[in-house]
């Protein structure tokens, strides 16, 4: 190991309240933050790396997707955008195609959207299983899965499966099923919504997993109002995802049981629907993060620069309360201390932009604006330069 000094840093932003414009400089050292500081006062270092200027943020951490799945659904996605709704129906058709796909087909499929992830600059990504549904399809989702990370997440409660019986899927899903995922999950999720699980079902769900060993996250309040947020804030749960439909009474939960609400922007744009209201959030003290939602069906970006950029100009965020969302708060939706922020002793998981300050992030939306993605203090994407400029 090596340690490393990179300096000429346009901003460096350690967290959202902590972003110096000038002079600044990082040094890494086996994997972690080991300093930062002016330049003028780094300690020395085996190697050095002048960034020319460019910005260095936090890794973003994505605490939501559901990358293990065949086939895509693009048909779906362009009958929506000329009028037709999204409903939950449409996770079935992405259930068959990944039931018959090979175990390589599957792998090959996450390892070209964690690759998409990294060069976008996601350094921690969630997965979830989901589009299983048999006690061997979602154990050997997860199975996949967890070579590629270890924020698993056991969603056996996503649909009941065509020609299956309600309350028969749940009995599977909080016995047999739960048993054969467990070994290969950290989390457990149910998606608590009309036309999926009710309330008492969900509950029952994340009861079981957590007598399992799995703490619980939900999918609430996405299509519609109703009981989810109040379940996941009553259950403690470290995070509750979508809360697009939420009333007064949610949003007071959420402030008042620290539960952090996920808002997947991705989502609004890719079904229509109104944006969730983050303003609204942060203003009654409710810890928000962003995450993708990569999925095949209702939010297929792999991209947490264009989930800021959404964020900021439809969501009443600000471009560093969003930079925070995507970033420490997607650790402190997983529960995690070690990654989300530069602070000493933090992995070294971080992003130089090819910007001079992270607001560029929303101020430049769907430009390829990724320099560098380090992970665990090594460079693990790097766009490489091309001279010549553009042929006309
Ligand atoms: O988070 N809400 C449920 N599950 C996914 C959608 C999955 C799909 O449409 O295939 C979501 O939006
Ligand atoms: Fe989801």
């Amino acid at each position: 190991m090596t340690s490393t000094l990179l300096s000429n840093i346009g901003e460096l932003v350690v967290h959202a309240g902590h972003r110096n414009m000038s002079d600044s400089a990082l040094v890494v050292d086996h994997g972690r933050v080991a300093w930062v500081g002016p330049a003028s006062e780094a300690p020395p270092t085996d190697r050095a790396i002048d960034l020319g200027g460019r910005a260095v943020i936090p890794g973003f951490v994505d605490s939501h997707s559901h990358l293990v799945f065949a086939g895509d659904r693009a048909p779906e996605f362009e009958a929506r955008m000329t009028g037709a709704a999204y409903t939950a129906g449409g996770i079935r058709s992405t259930v068959r195609a990944t039931r018959s796909a090979s175990d390589d087909e599957l792998t090959t499929n996450v390892a070209r959207l964690v690759e998409e992830m990294r060069r976008q600059g996601t350094t921690t990504v969630e997965i979830k299983s989901g589009y299983g549904l048999t006690v061997d399809d979602e154990a050997r989702s997860l199975r996949i899965a967890r070579a590629f990370t270890s924020e698993t997440t056991y969603l056996g409660a996503h649909v009941v499966p065509p020609d299956a019986d309600p309350a028969e899927y749940v009995e599977l899903v909080t016995g047999p099923m739960l048993e054969a995922a467990a070994p290969h999950a950290t989390w457990i999720d149910a998606f608590c919504e009309r036309g999926a699980f009710d309330a008492d079902q969900a509950r029952a769900v994340l009861e079981a997993g957590r007598a399992a060993g799995l703490p619980g996250r939900l999918h609430a309040n996405q299509l519609a109002p109703g009981p989810g947020v109040q379940l996941a804030c009553e259950l403690g749960l470290v995070a509750v995802d979508h809360c697009t439909y939420l009333s007064d009474r949610d949003v007071d939960a959420l402030a008042q049981s620290g539960t952090v609400a996920t808002l997947l922007p991705g989502v609004e744009f890719s079904t229509r629907q109104p944006w969730p209201d983050a303003r609204r959030l942060l203003n009654a003290g409710v810890t928000v993060a962003l995450a993708s939602d990569c999925n095949p069906g209702s939010s297929y970006t792999s991209s947490l620069p264009f989930c800021i950029a959404l964020a900021v100009r439809d969501m009443g965020m600000s471009p560093s309360e969003a930079l925070w969302s995507a970033t420490a708060g997607g650790a402190q939706a997983l529960g995690r201390t070690d990654i989300g922020t530069l602070e000493v002793g933090r992995r070294a998981d971080f992003v130089v932009l090819d910007a001079p300050s992270s607001t560029h992030l929303a101020y430049r939306p769907g430009v390829p604006l990724i320099w560098e993605t380090w992970a665990d203090g090594q460079s693990v994407y790097e766009r490489t330069p091309r001279n010549g400029g553009l042929r006309g």
